[in-house]
């Protein structure tokens, strides 16, 4: 294991803020993983796991910590017992390359997931959702290392907890993701409910295989999220939509016409952010120095070239803080603050 010190993680985050990590390991594999929460535990540090740092906040300062990055990147189709297709990738690889490798070979399951930036693990923590489809819905197992005992083991879908934008995983970060295991189908599954894709089906934009329907959320993404280059950076949606009491939601459409909810299974309403932060509150585009809410989509803050974490923070807070005065909702965020 080769552990290297003060490493600025600016660069591997798609924000591209923050200042360094005390100590920065690169892990291959299991062993690596172990070694290194060993190698924390000696200096009295935590241990971060960093994926591809899509979707990260990394403070000015720095963290005193150490940080390890998954370098295994393979993944492999194989057929389960049980005659079904599995995809199975280890914590590192990128996400949008198993997508592609998906549609490539006519498997159904994770099409409607294109493009999402970032590695399979990170995709697992978070519980990446989009266009009607969620990464819960084909999850098999996750082989883990539990750091807190050194023992690998495989977790299941009933243990990992899945919500909107939540797993155990987010919970227990010392449950490392090694590999992940997918179920993907053969027969054709398409997931075209939701709006944008109603509206590209209208338009008659061929949606009938899982690359075509892989291609079509591209192309919508592209319109939605900045590019990274001149537009900025972005960890994606930097909030999560509040999911309130049916009561709470019921009062607030009342009063808002048009504002879009939707009914979640543990039974509160999932109304978008967005759509209040652009209509009622007036604040796509807000700007605050080097960064701004992106004008087409106001959940997506854009750093741009100078900009700091401190910056990213002032305007997250500033958000916070009006809709909780306009509209009494106390929001979360979806990126994490590395810490
Ligand atoms: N809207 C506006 N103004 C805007 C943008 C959107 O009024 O400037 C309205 C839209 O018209 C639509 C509603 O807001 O009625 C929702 O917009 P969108 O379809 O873009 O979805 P979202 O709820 O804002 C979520 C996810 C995204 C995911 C999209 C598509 C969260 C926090 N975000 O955004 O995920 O790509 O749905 O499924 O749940 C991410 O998690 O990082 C992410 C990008």
């Amino acid at each position: 294991m080769s552990v290297r010190t003060a490493v600025v993680l600016a660069p591997l985050t798609s924000l591209g803020v923050g200042g360094p990590a005390r100590f920065f390991v690169e892990a291959a594999s299991a062993d690596d993983v172990r070694d290194a929460s060993v190698f924390a535990r000696e200096h009295g540090l935590s241990l971060r796991v960093l994926g591809a740092g899509t979707n990260v906040l990394v403070p000015d300062a720095g963290i005193e910590a150490v940080v390890v990055k998954l370098t295994g990147d393979a993944y492999r189709f194989e057929t389960s017992g049980d005659g079904s297709l599995r995809l199975i990738a280890e914590g590192g690889a990128s996400w949008d390359a198993l997508v592609d490798a998906a549609a490539a070979r006519g498997l159904w399951g994770i099409e409607n997931l294109a493009g999402i930036p970032g590695s399979a693990g990170g995709a697992l923590v978070q519980n990446i959702g989009a266009y009607g489809s969620e990464l819960s819905s084909v999850f098999r197992y996750a082989e883990v290392l539990d750091t807190a005992t050194g023992a690998k083991k495989r977790v299941g879908p009933e243990e990992a907890m899945f919500g909107y934008r939540t797993s155990v995983f987010k919970r227990r970060p010392e449950l490392v993701i090694m590999r992940i295991a997918l179920a993907l189908g053969e027969e054709a599954n398409p997931i075209l409910a939701y709006p944008d894709l109603a509206h590209a089906q209208e338009a008659h934009i061929p949606l009938g295989t899982p690359r075509e329907i892989a291609e079509a959320v591209r192309v919508i993404r592209s319109r939605k999220f900045p590019s990274g280059g001149e537009d900025g950076r972005s960890a994606g949606s930097f909030f999560k939509n509040p999911a309130v009491a049916p009561a709470v939601a019921a009062r607030l459409a009342e009063r808002y016409p048009g504002l879009p909810a939707y009914s979640l299974e543990d039974g509160t309403v999932k109304l978008s952010l967005a759509w209040l932060l652009d209509h009622v509150l007036g604040l796509a585009g807000l700007a605050r120095g080097p960064v701004r809410l992106f004008e087409r989509q106001p959940l997506v803050i854009v750093a741009s070239l100078g900009a700091r974490a401190e910056d990213v923070e002032a305007l997250a807070h500033e958000v916070e803080k009006r809709v909780l005065g306009a509209l009494g909702l106390v929001i979360e965020r979806e990126v994490e603050s590395f810490r």
